[in-house]
């Protein structure tokens, strides 16, 4: 435990700012309203915890800085990524000792983790929220008992006052940024669109079903057939594409919207089993989010048309935002963590990049 009166102060004079976009707004998803009501918080036990393998390193100032992260799980590609890049950041090389739950996309042992790090008085708290609702008691324990909480990845629609600091990507405008994108492709031809939604209640899937539905709203001859959850996995992704397939029949859509690459494997295994073509040459276009390195492969091999990035390379933002608190200065309320899109070769357009070989051999996730 260290310098919390200090860090109240600090935490308390925080700031809404915006950086690395020069975007003035929150993301519209902090006020979605929430999609499923919270598990009874009490039953649930903590997860397990990876224990510390090797000793950290003291910081500059001789203290280790311990740092609890409640990720949300294994669900996909981009949650691998997002892990790692936590684990190597904060990484007892670089003067921290991480105490990482994967809470296996449960929000009932999310909040038990996290009040697992305040009984522990860890000196910070980072936690990926499964789902948006819920938290406001757990995040005012966190604050009773002094310890700074990063909301990452996905927002929580708890008051701001209640955490340090917020930091992700900005869902609503990925969505939008799919809709737009769609728009000029199909340059006023009709769409009949079957939607595959990520986890429900999380704020990756709220955001991006409403940027997206923002653009349908604009176009009056596109048609949302259906709109599932796949739980943003493969399985799930192929699950709900062999219903949607059963119940509209081949020929009835020819655009199918997956909130995330491992969801749209797993429909493009199901298109494929009921001969269905999809990509630029098929019947059927793929839009995707998230641009994982595998994610990109199928983009630049023409099956998924347009990929739009969710970067999962974010735990520097929450380092920086460690660094500063413990030097006493103040910090943003909201840092965006920017992504773009991507699209199919042989596409231009003006909302996405156009992919070549070039662009996946730098794909560091
Ligand atoms: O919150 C980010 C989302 O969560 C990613 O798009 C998805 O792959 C992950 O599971």
């Amino acid at each position: 435990m260290k310098k919390k009166l200090a860090l109240l102060l600090v935490a308390a004079m925080t700031v809404s700012s915006l950086v690395a976009c020069g975007n003035s707004e929150a993301p519209a998803e902090e006020a979605a309203a929430p999609a499923e009501e919270a598990p009874a918080e009490e039953e649930a036990a903590p997860a397990e915890e990876a224990p510390a393998e090797e000793e950290a390193a003291p910081a500059a100032d001789g203290e280790v800085v311990t740092v609890g992260f409640a990720q949300v799980g294994h669900e996909s590609d981009w949650r691998a990524a997002n892990t790692k890049n936590y684990q190597d950041t904060f990484s007892a090389e670089n003067g921290y000792e991480l105490s990482f739950v994967d809470c296996d996309n449960d929000h009932a042992v999310q909040i038990e983790t996290v009040r697992g790090f305040i009984e522990q008085e860890l000196d910070y708290i980072c936690i990926a929220p499964i789902q948006s609702a819920g938290w406001d008691t757990v995040l005012q324990e966190a604050q009773d008992a002094g310890i700074p909480v990063l909301i990452v990845d996905r927002a929580v629609d708890a008051a701001d006052t209640l955490y340090t600091t917020a930091l992700g990507c900005d869902m609503v405008a990925e969505g939008e940024a799919a809709g737009n994108w769609l728009a000029e492709y199909l340059d006023g031809a009709d769409a009949n669109i079957l939607v595959i939604e990520g986890s429900v209640g999380a704020s990756a899937t709220l955001g991006r079903t409403e940027g997206f539905n923002n653009i349908v709203a604009q176009n009056s001859n596109w048609k949302v057939l259906d709109s599932q959850s796949g739980d943003f996995t493969q399985a799930g992704g192929q699950e709900v594409m062999e219903s949607f397939i059963k119940t509209y029949g081949a020929g009835n859509f020819n655009v199918v919207v997956c909130q995330n690459d491992n969801e749209a494997y797993g429909a493009m295994d199901a298109m494929d089993a009921a001969g269905i073509t999809y990509g630029v040459d098929g019947d059927v276009q793929i839009i995707s989010f998230d641009a994982t390195h595998d994610g990109l492969q199928y983009t630049l091999d023409g099956k998924i048309t347009c990929n739009v990035e969710c970067n999962p390379l974010q735990a520097g933002f929450a380092e920086e935002v460690i660094k500063k608190l413990e030097a006493g200065e103040e910090v943003d309320k909201w840092t965006l963590v920017e992504d773009q899109a991507f699209v199919a070769p042989g596409i231009e357009s003006q909302y996405a990049v156009t992919m070549s070989q070039e662009v996946l051999d730098g794909r560091a996730y």
